[in-house]
């Protein structure tokens, strides 16, 4: 692995220092913006929120419509309905287990992890301190949800900056008429995604996937990567979480 920053060589120009600080931030959050799924009571405060949004909308849109809409639900009766309607996913999920739970333990650790999350999530959403819905306009762009997951993520990575930590979570959606008329959401917007958000009690850590070489090709499908294939299978995510080296 390099110990210089990428793209500090002489045939492309060293980025400015200012931009190098930057850019630790930046990366450090995204190695270890994970799926958070349980919560601290706290609630967030408003200032907080309002970072994680407007962060949020930075994002791009096609034609830079930005025709998304955010619905920050805190009230409890809402969040607790939603619940209602996660658990159900749940238990419907979760019935390919039901002859022998221990198949979830059985499962790999990572999976069984999140499985497990998952879980307590759909049985304690309406303790999540704020539950966002991301609006779209319903078939307006060509891309479904491409005008909408830009944004979930910018959200998630300002969430993470500030300590606070989500997941996208749909199992609330298992009825999205009823969910749209308790929120006055006009008929002509779908509900893209729902996005639980508070201080995590889960341990934030590394992200981890498949190494590059796996998933990234060089001019044609399928053709191999040199430069990625020499790469450490864990990625560069020790140069900017180095706790976790
Ligand atoms: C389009 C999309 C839909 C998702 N839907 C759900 C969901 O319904 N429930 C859930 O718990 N996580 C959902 N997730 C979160 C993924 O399960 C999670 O990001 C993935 O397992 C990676 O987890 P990690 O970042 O903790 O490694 C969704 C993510 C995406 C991008």
């Amino acid at each position: 692995m390099p110990t210089s920053p990428p793209g500090d060589s002489a045939a492309s120009g060293p980025p400015s220092e200012a931009a190098l600080d930057g850019g630790a931030g930046l990366f450090h959050a995204l190695y270890t913006t994970r799926a958070l799924r349980r919560f601290r009571p706290d609630p967030i405060p408003e200032d907080v929120l309002f970072q994680i949004l407007d962060a949020a909308i930075r994002a791009p849109t096609g034609q830079n419509a930005q025709d998304w809409r955010f619905i920050i639900v805190t009230d409890p009766a809402v969040k607790q309905r939603m619940q209602d309607w996660a658990l159900e996913g749940w238990d419907r999920y979760s019935r390919r287990y039901a002859d022998d739970p221990a198949q979830i333990d059985a499962l790999p650790r990572s999976q069984r992890l999140s499985l497990r999350s998952v879980e307590h999530l759909a049985h304690h959403l309406a303790e999540a301190p704020a539950v966002i819905l991301v609006c779209g306009l319903h078939g307006r762009h060509s891309t479904p949800g491409g005008s909408s997951f830009p944004a979930v993520q910018n959200l998630l990575l300002a969430a993470r900056a500030l300590g606070v930590g989500g997941s996208i979570f749909n199992l609330p959606l298992r009825d999205p008429a009823a969910l749209k008329s308790m929120l006055d959401i006009p008929e002509n917007n779908d509900i893209v995604c729902v996005l639980p958000i508070g201080y995590p009690s889960d341990k934030i850590g590394p992200v981890r996937r498949k190494p590059v070489k796996k998933v990234v090709y060089r001019e044609k499908f399928g053709q191999g990567w040199d430069y990625a294939a020499a790469q450490p299978d864990d990625g560069w995510g020790a140069r900017w979480i180095p706790d976790d080296a």
